[in-house]
């Protein structure tokens, strides 16, 4: 099932996500339906609360975009209670970024290019990693969203000044866009 994704100006991007148990009532169907919402919005990550859950769980598939990044081939995966434990900041890179989340928007972000992060995976299975490249930079645009924070929060006041207006309507719910949304009203 597609389910319409929340977008800014929905409370539940500003929450803070809680972790879940395997308990979860159905949990494997709610992942089914993640991947399906993602594939038609062809988006390369999806975080819970975007679709209105403020649960710790991400789905990334960057098959998507394996033609330009071949190490991603195949690249599929859920990833439930994620918690970034450590930024490496010894060096930062900047790159565009967009979120389904606010349509129309995309902005240059600088973040660290290494992470250390723990999560499960759909198994439940605990893994405990350093990431780094796109990879790093998408789970951080993810797992941001479990913390209640969105790309834009990273801009500087200058450009968030530039961007005003974009936001502005954004949150009126002025804007279109080719996939299913739910906006403020
Ligand atoms: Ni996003």
């Amino acid at each position: 099932m597609i389910l319409p994704i929340y977008t800014l100006g929905q409370p539940v991007l500003r929450q803070v996500a809680e972790d879940i148990t395997p308990e979860y009532p159905e949990l494997k169907q709610l992942i089914s339906n993640m991947y399906e919402t993602l594939e038609q919005s062809e988006g390369i990550g999806l975080a819970a609360p975007q679709i209105g859950l403020p649960i710790r769980l991400v789905i990334i598939n960057l098959d998507l975009i394996s033609e330009d990044l071949p190490e991603y081939k195949g690249y599929i995966h859920t990833f439930i209670n994620p918690h970034i434990i450590e930024f490496d900041n010894t060096e930062t890179d900047s790159m565009e970024e967009g979120c389904l989340s606010l349509p129309g928007i995309h902005e240059p972000v600088r973040r660290p290019t290494r992470i250390h992060v723990k999560y499960l995976d759909e198994e439940f299975n605990e893994h405990d990693e350093w990431v780094d490249g796109y990879l790093a930079r998408v789970m951080q645009h993810e797992f941001d969203h479990l913390e209640g924070k969105v790309f834009v929060d990273h801009l500087s006041m200058l450009r968030k000044q530039m961007i005003k207006g974009k936001l502005s309507n954004l949150l009126k719910g002025n804007f279109r866009c080719s996939y299913k949304v739910k906006t403020k009203r």
